[in-house]
């Protein structure tokens, strides 16, 4: 990332934003941000975030939404720390796409880390940040950033909110 006057805001999607010459390399995850965000957004199926830098244009976005998971679904080890509800409260980091132009400059980690502050600050109850991670890839780069996978679910990770905590303390 740039000197500190460049460093990039995180702004809730909004009409002023241009989303039309977004490319991550990932076809759904642009035809989702070119087409259905804004719909999303306005039907409160996803929080929209988007990374804005100094000349305007958009590098990154990602969504966030509520989400539960059945308990048999995680973990042994997990499980047994939890209450035996049906459903676990959870937030789902639905997708996170980093434009091509401006990957591997660490933006992706910051949008990454930008949404975890924002789900360890909401004050409705969640048991982790949950990721469906869109190939192996994507897989890796969410286990660098310490989330474990699903048992039966590869693709599917989740990161528990007590150790998110701890980041930002
Ligand atoms: C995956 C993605 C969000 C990463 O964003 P980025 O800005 O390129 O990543 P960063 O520069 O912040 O890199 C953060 C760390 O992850 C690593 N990393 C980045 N992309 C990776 C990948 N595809 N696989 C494994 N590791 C990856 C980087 O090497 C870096 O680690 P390091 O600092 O130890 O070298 C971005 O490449 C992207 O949008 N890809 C296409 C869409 C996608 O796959 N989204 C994933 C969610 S489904």
């Amino acid at each position: 990332m740039g000197a500190a006057d460049d460093i990039p805001r995180v702004e809730v999607l909004g009409p002023q934003h241009d989303r039309s010459g977004f490319e991550s390399g990932v076809e759904p995850l642009d035809r989702y941000f070119q087409t259905q965000a804004g719909q999303d957004a306005r039907k409160k199926m996803a929080a929209l975030f988007v990374l804005v830098l100094q000349d305007g244009s958009i590098a990154g976005y990602y969504t966030l939404s509520s989400t539960a998971v059945r308990l048999p679904e995680l973990p042994a080890a997990t499980v047994r720390k939890l209450p035996r509800y049906p459903l676990i409260p959870a937030t789902l980091l639905g997708r996170l796409a980093v434009d091509q132009r401006y990957q591997g400059r660490g933006y992706g980690r910051f949008l990454l880390a930008d949404a975890l502050y924002r789900a360890v600050r909401s004050e409705i109850a969640s048991f982790a940040v949950i990721v469906d991670a869109k190939d192996e890839s994507a897989k890796r780069f969410y286990e660098r950033e310490s989330f474990l996978p699903f048992p039966d679910q590869p693709l599917k990770l989740f990161r528990p909110m007590t150790d998110i905590v701890k980041l930002f303390e």
